[in-house]
């Protein structure tokens, strides 16, 4: 989408036309260059009460000799927020159909700035499709071009605009990267394919080295939850490594992901029906991804860490088996009950490495349970962390982006139940199916690495987000159409930024 923020007159293509709640008729000053036979309509529809500018209610008129005209509804003023408003703003691209065109010109009036940016950037956000893999010319319907949106406003705040606008395009190429990472394929989108098209991006930013630890040397390196998950498959697994601005200062932020690229289960087999979302299984490891272009899209200067940690969990005759124990990168062992449990083994060398690179926080985001699914639905991420301070700027970062995250309890229990192996330090599998998510991220606990020596020792703030419901099939958000979400590139991008 090309957008362009001005004060001008001139409407190209098909209005857009924001409105609040209870007004009835248009005022003069929004109505310049508009032509009356569709003003007159738009009032008709408005006083005739057929368009009552509910909060995300659109209707579109079509066919006037004065053109056409999409309606959205503001909701009442005092009601109105950026979430509301930016949700507005995707149900214009939602709503909108081949024959509106490509050009757009939303007429602003009365709207502050911050409500503005966020309607445009609904809009943004939700011009979005997965299509790489359909062949052109399977229907007889010519290819259409990119939209081309002209924002027009009071001139006294063109300039803000502008730049909120620009802003939020730079942030949504991460969020988009996030998105088609998650829907590729897994058969195109493995451990080493994931490195090498964080090598290939790498090459044009000279701020961000990509390192890989390839399977070889993550053997050598004793990385056993890593390799344990991924030598089953013919594709090995790997660890990817991103730094940015490598050279400012640490201590620095930190996120790692889960980048199971497809998750059969292992050994520990999955049942059929829907296996085929298992390829989302590494949307931690493209929402990491995301962060990164996101952060150099808006030209981020300090230094940034990520890590993803790469497999694909496949049944074979050399796959982990339920009972192996295996030997982690942090040199503690795991009595594998479960082969289906495998994002926390890869995640345990992860957040080990984490600990070795001068880091202030650590996020991980996982697609790690089905039980956060039915504890939250789609509606939003499960938290734990360590830190209170950590937990509210998250919770902060989040509301402002409407990618909810929940806090969920750390309780000793769940610790206790994961540390009770009779023969390893851990285990991978909580002892009942209760509480499912609260074990998973017990587990991990036990892997956040100290700071310091000794007595001293302190852990790293830590969070951990379970994403296994907010990175896909979550039809209540309606800033993407369907499949993978991209969720909490916004997020993670504005806590790191303040932006
Ligand atoms: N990738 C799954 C979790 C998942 C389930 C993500 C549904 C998205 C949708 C994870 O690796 C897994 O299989 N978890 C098991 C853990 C169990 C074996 C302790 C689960 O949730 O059933
Ligand atoms: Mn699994
Ligand atoms: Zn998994």
């Amino acid at each position: 989408m090309r957008v362009n923020v001005n004060d001008n007159e001139n409407i190209i293509g098909t209005l857009v036309l924001p409105l609040w709640q209870g007004v009835e008729s248009l005022d003069d000053n929004a109505c310049t260059g508009l032509h009356r036979v569709l003003r007159s309509q738009i009032e008709t529809v408005l006083i005739d009460g057929d368009f009552k500018a509910k909060s995300g209610s659109v209707m579109t008129l079509r066919g006037t000799e004065g053109g056409k005209a999409i309606l959205v509804g503001l909701g009442k003023p005092e009601k109105a927020d950026s979430n509301s408003v930016r949700n507005a703003g995707a149900g214009v691209i939602s709503h909108r159909k081949r024959s509106d065109g490509t050009d757009l010109t939303v007429r602003f009036h009365d709207v502050d700035v911050a409500l503005m940016s966020a309607f445009v950037e609904g809009m943004i956000l939700r011009d979005y499709k997965y299509d790489h893999y359909k062949t052109k010319g399977a229907d007889d319907e010519e290819e259409e071009g990119d939209l081309s949106v002209e924002i027009t406003c009071e001139e006294d705040k063109v300039e803000a605009l502008k730049a909120a606008s620009e802003l939020s395009a730079q942030v949504a190429s991460g969020v988009f990267l996030a998105r088609d990472l998650g829907n590729c394929p897994p058969n195109d989108l493995y451990p080493m394919a994931y490195a090498h098209k964080a090598i290939e991006w790498a090459k044009d930013l000279p701020n961000v080295n990509v390192n890989i630890i390839t399977y070889d040397e993550a053997i050598s390196l004793g990385m056993g939850g890593l390799v344990g998950v991924g030598m089953g498959s013919e594709r090995k697994p790997c660890m990817v490594i991103f730094e940015m601005n490598p050279k400012e200062a640490g201590p620095s932020p930190c996120i790692v992901g889960k980048g199971i690229t497809f998750d059969t289960g292992g050994i520990s087999i999955k049942p059929s029906p829907n296996m085929d979302e298992m390829k989302y299984d590494m949307h931690g490891s493209a929402t990491v991804f995301g962060v990164m272009q996101a952060l150099a899209a808006t030209g981020w200067q300090e230094r940034v860490v990520a890590i993803t940690c790469m497999a694909e969990n496949m049944p074979s005759s050399n796959a982990l088996r339920p009972g192996d124990v295996i030997t982690t990168y942090s040199g503690k062992t795991v009595e594998v009950l479960n082969t289906d449990a495998e994002g926390r083994l890869v995640l345990s060398d992860g957040l080990c490495k984490a600990g070795e690179m001068n880091v202030s926080y650590i996020i991980d985001l996982a697609t790690l349970t089905g039980a956060i699914v039915v504890a939250l639905g789609h509606e939003a991420t499960g938290m734990w962390t360590n830190d209170d301070q950590l937990r509210d700027s998250l919770k902060t970062a989040s509301d402002a982006c409407d990618e909810l995250i929940w806090p969920m309890p750390m309780l000793p229990q769940f610790e206790k139940e994961m540390t009770d192996s009779k023969i390893a330090d851990v285990r991978n599998l909580g002892a009942g199916r209760a509480g499912g998510s609260n074990t998973a991220a017990a587990f991990l606990k036990q892997f956040v690495p100290k700071r310091g020596e000794g007595e001293d020792a302190e852990d790293i703030p830590w969070a951990h987000l379970d994403i296994a419901g907010t990175a896909w099939g979550a039809k209540s958000n309606k800033l993407v159409p369907h499949g993978a979400t991209g969720i909490h590139v916004r997020t993670l991008h504005k806590l790191i930024t303040g932006q």
